[in-house]
C-alpha cells in the first residue's frame, strides 16, 4: 500500500493549529507501522532553505501557464519522504499560509490550493519525477478538497480519502475560478463541486472523494445535522455509509511532560509532585501571584467563536472574584482579545493575558496550569483537552465532537468516590452559566488534593496515543485498495 498525504500545514514546519499537529503526527505513526508513505507540502517561505538536502526532482505542469518544480526531502526527525511544490509567486510570501500578515486572506488562495490539489493528483499519474505512484491519496480539508476531483478527471485509478477537520472552512470561491482551475463546466452543478453558485473545495471534496472522514465519530455524526453542517449536512446524509469518525491521536512524544523542552521541570505519573514547581515556575513568568493553592486556569486557543471563550470572559469575574488564577494565550477576534486584555488590568496577579502565538509558553501553560478551559460550540476532535490529559491538567470542556469522545467526565459519590474511568468534567448544557457550575465542580475536587491526585493520574493514563487510531486509518485505505 502506498499513500500520498496531502496537506496544506505540517508540524515542525509550518503550522497555524491543529491540521498540522495531525499532519505531523498521523503519518509518523502510520511510517512506523510500515506503510510506504510520501507527504505533499506547499514549499511556503523559508522552507526550501531550512529542510534538509532538498533534491529537484523535476518539474510538473500544473496548468497551461503554471509549472512547478517539485523537491524532495524528509519530514524532520523522520525519514518519511517529504515533497515541497516550489512556486515562488504563489507561495514564498511573508506572512500565513492562508493570510496576508495584515488584510485577511490572500486573494489568489483558490489558485494556490488548486495548485496544490492538483499536483497531489498529477504525483498519481506516471510522471518523469519518481515511478513511485501512491494507491490512495489522504487529503485534509477544504485546501485539497479539489484532488478528488481532479484525480477523476484524469482519470487515475488511485483511490482518495478526504478528512474533514473543520466543515466550517470550506474554500468556496467566486464561480469564475472554475476556468481557472480548469474544471469541467459541466461539474458546476449541485451534483459537482458548485455550492450555492460558488466554486467550493470542500464541496469537491465530499461529493468526489472515495472515502470520507472526519476527526472523532461524535463530529461524524454531528455534520449530518443542520446545527454542526454549515449547508453540508444534505451530502453528508447522502453519503453516511462513506463516513467514517476516527477520533485523532495526539504525538506523544512532542508532547510529554518527562521530556519536555520548554519546561524547567519535569514531571510524570509517578513524579507528580513536580508538577508543582512548574505552576511556581510559570506563575512567576506570567506575573501570577504564586501561590500553590490558588486553581490555575488555562487556555491556550484560537480565540473565535468556535471556541466558546466569550463564555469564559463572561464568567470571570464569579470565578476570580473567589480567588482563581487564569493564564490565556491565543489571538483571533479583536473584541474578545480586549475582553481578556480589559480583565487583565483589572485583576493584576490573577490573570495574564498574551495575545499571539507563542508554541514554548504554549507547552508551559499546559505544563503549569491545573484545569485546562475549553467550552468550544463545535470542535471536530480538539488537541489541547488531550494535551491536558497528558499533562495532569484536568479538561474541562463542551459536550460536542471530539471533546465528548476524549474526556470522560463524572462526580464523586456521596462517599467521594471518583469514577474509575473519569478524567475531566463535561458541561452538559452549553451557556456560561452552566460552564462556571462546572469549572465550580472542578474548583471544588482540586481543593481535595487526594481526589485531585486520583483524578491526574487517570488523565494522564488515558492513551490517547496515535498507535491504536492510526490503525483506524490503515483500515479504511485497505477498504479502498483490498490486498
Ligand atoms: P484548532 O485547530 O481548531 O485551532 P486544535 O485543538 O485541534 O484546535 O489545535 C490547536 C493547536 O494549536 C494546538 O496544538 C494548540 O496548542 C495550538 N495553539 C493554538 N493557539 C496557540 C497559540 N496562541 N500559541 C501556541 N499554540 C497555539
Ligand atoms: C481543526 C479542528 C480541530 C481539530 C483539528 C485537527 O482545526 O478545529 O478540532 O482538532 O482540525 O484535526
Amino acid at each position: 500500500m502506498r499513500l500520498l498525504f496531502a496537506t496544506s500545514e505540517i508540524f515542525p514546519i509550518i503550522k497555524t493549529g491543529g491540521l498540522a499537529d495531525v499532519s505531523g503526527a498521523l503519518p509518523t505513526a502510520l511510517f512506523a507501522s510500515g506503510l510506504d508513505i510520501q507527504i505533499v507540502l506547499p514549499a511556503y517561505r523559508g522552507i526550501l532553505a531550512t529542510c534538509e538536502s532538498p533534491r529537484l526532482l523535476g518539474a510538473l505542469q500544473v496548468f497551461h501557464d503554471i509549472s512547478c518544480d517539485i523537491y524532495q526531502t524528509t519530514l524532520p526527525g523522520t525519514h518519511i519522504p517529504l515533497l515541497l511544490i516550489d512556486h515562488p509567486q504563489l507561495y514564498d510570501r511573508e506572512g500565513g499560509p492562508y493570510h496576508h500578515p495584515q488584510y485577511g486572506e490572500w486573494q489568489d488562495n483558490a489558485l494556490r490550493f488548486g495548485v496544490l490539489s492538483k499536483v497531489a493528483a498529477l504525483l498519481s499519474m506516471p510522471n518523469d519525477l519518481q515511478t513511485w505512484q501512491p494507491d490512495v491519496i489522504h487529503c485534509n480539508d477544504w485546501q485539497t478538497g479539489l484532488t478528488p476531483y481532479y484525480l477523476r478527471q484524469m482519470g487515475s485509478s488511485t483511490k482518495s480519502v478526504f478528512s474533514i477537520h473543520n466543515i466550517a472552512f470550506q474554500g468556496n470561491f467566486h464561480a469564475d475560478w472554475r476556468h481557472r482551475l480548469t474544471l469541467d463546466e459541466q461539474d458546476f452543478k449541485t451534483e459537482g463541486y458548485e455550492f450555492y453558485g460558488h466554486v467550493s473545495f470542500m464541496k469537491a471534496g465530499l461529493y468526489y472523494a472515495d472515502a470520507l472522514s472526519t476527526v472523532s465519530p461524535t463530529y461524524a455524526k454531528e455534520i449530518q445535522t443542520e446545527q454542526f453542517g454549515f449547508g453540508f449536512q444534505g451530502l453528508l446524509q447522502h453519503r453516511s455509509a462513506d463516513l467514517t469518525g476516527i477520533l485523532n491521536g495526539i504525538d506523544t512524544h512532542v508532547w510529554d511532560p518527562s521530556t519536555d523542552a520548554y519546561l524547567p521541570v519535569h514531571y510524570s505519573v509517578s513524579k507528580l509532585r513536580c508538577k508543582k514547581e512548574v505552576k511556581h515556575a510559570l506563575q512567576t513568568e506570567l506575573g501570577l501571584t504564586v501561590d500553590a493553592n490558588a486553581p490555575l486556569l488555562g487556555v491556550v486557543s484560537r480565540l473565535t467563536h468556535q471556541k466558546g471563550l466569550d463564555m469564559l470572559a463572561t464568567i470571570a469575574h464569579q470565578l476570580l472574584d473567589s480567588g482563581c488564577q487564569l493564564a490565556v494565550l491565543g489571538s483571533g477576534e479583536p473584541a474578545l482579545e480586549q475582553q481578556y486584555r480589559t480583565l487583565m488590568q483589572l485583576y493584576p496577579g490573577q490573570v495574564s493575558v498574551t495575545i499571539g502565538y507563542n508554541e514554548p509558553l504554549s507547552h508551559r501553560i499546559m505544563a503549569g496550569a491545573d484545569i485546562f478551559v475549553m467550552p468550544s460550540r463545535f470542535e471536530p476532535c480538539g488537541l489541547n483537552q488531550m494535551y491536558g490529559l497528558r499533562y495532569g491538567t484536568i479538561p474541562v470542556v463542551a459536550n460536542t465532537g471530539g471533546l465528548a469522545d476524549s474526556v470522560h467526565g463524572g462526580a464523586p459519590t456521596a462517599a467521594g468516590k471518583l469514577p474509575a474511568k473519569m478524567t475531566g468534567f463535561v458541561m452538559p448544557y452549553h451557556n456560561p452559566w452552566t460552564l462556571l457550575v462546572t469549572l465550580r465542580q472542578a474548583i471544588a475536587i482540586f481543593a481535595n488534593s487526594g481526589q485531585w491526585l486520583q483524578l491526574q493520574k487517570q488523565a494522564m493514563r488515558q492513551d490517547v496515543s496515535w498507535e491504536t487510531r492510526a490503525k483506524h486509518y490503515q483500515k479504511l485505505y485497505e477498504t479502498l485498495v483490498p490486498g
